[in-house]
């Protein structure tokens, strides 16, 4: 599989653009972590890329979703590591994140919203002038994008990252398609 056709996957199993946009901002972080890891970039982004692609299908039930995506991207030809970062990113299941990429998917994940969030109250609404410092600040704010669970953010200290430095990652690599995201 290869990244136009996970991005034609999800056209086809996602309507909601924001949804749209979430996996390709999940995409840029997971690149731009496989980059500084020693991951496979390709892998990694694909990962990021398809991770919600049952999100719709499962409408909210949250004992099936990631189950079922790792079914079809299995289905769709996605190796073993992939499908399986995908079914534990979905802390609901208790499978623990055992791999480098089990755990960069699951803190990238919420990463997306709080980033995303930090520039829709700037005045221009632009990614470009998001600070990371910024971001750091409204991380403590609980009540500020609610559902970015900072739990889940903060847990890059298992990759060995701290969270000011993968605030700044998070932000930078989604900088880089800030025209995909509309930001
Ligand atoms: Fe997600």
């Amino acid at each position: 599989m290869d990244r136009q056709e996970a991005l034609e996957s999800v056209e086809a199993n996602v309507e909601n653009q924001n949804l749209i946009k979430h996996m390709l901002a999940t995409e840029a972080i997971m690149r731009a972590l496989a980059r500084r890891l020693g991951g496979d970039e390709d892998e990694w982004g694909i990962a990021g890329l398809l991770h919600d692609i049952d999100v719709e299908l499962t409408e909210g039930d949250m004992n099936a979703h990631s189950r079922l995506g790792a079914d079809l991207v299995r289905e769709m030809g996605v190796s073993e590591e992939i499908a399986h970062a995908i079914l534990c990113h979905n802390e609901a299941h208790g499978i623990p994140a055992e791999t480098l990429l089990d755990k960069a998917l699951f803190c990238a994940d919420p990463l997306t919203g709080l980033i995303t969030a930090g520039a829709l109250v700037l005045p221009d609404k632009k990614l470009a002038n998001l600070k990371p410092k910024s971001v750091r600040k409204r991380f403590k704010e609980k009540s500020f994008a609610a559902g970015a669970n900072r739990e889940q953010i903060a847990k890059c200290s298992e990759l060995g990252i701290e969270l000011d430095d993968f605030i700044e990652l998070g932000v930078t690599a989604m900088q880089g398609i800030a025209a995909d995201l509309g930001l």
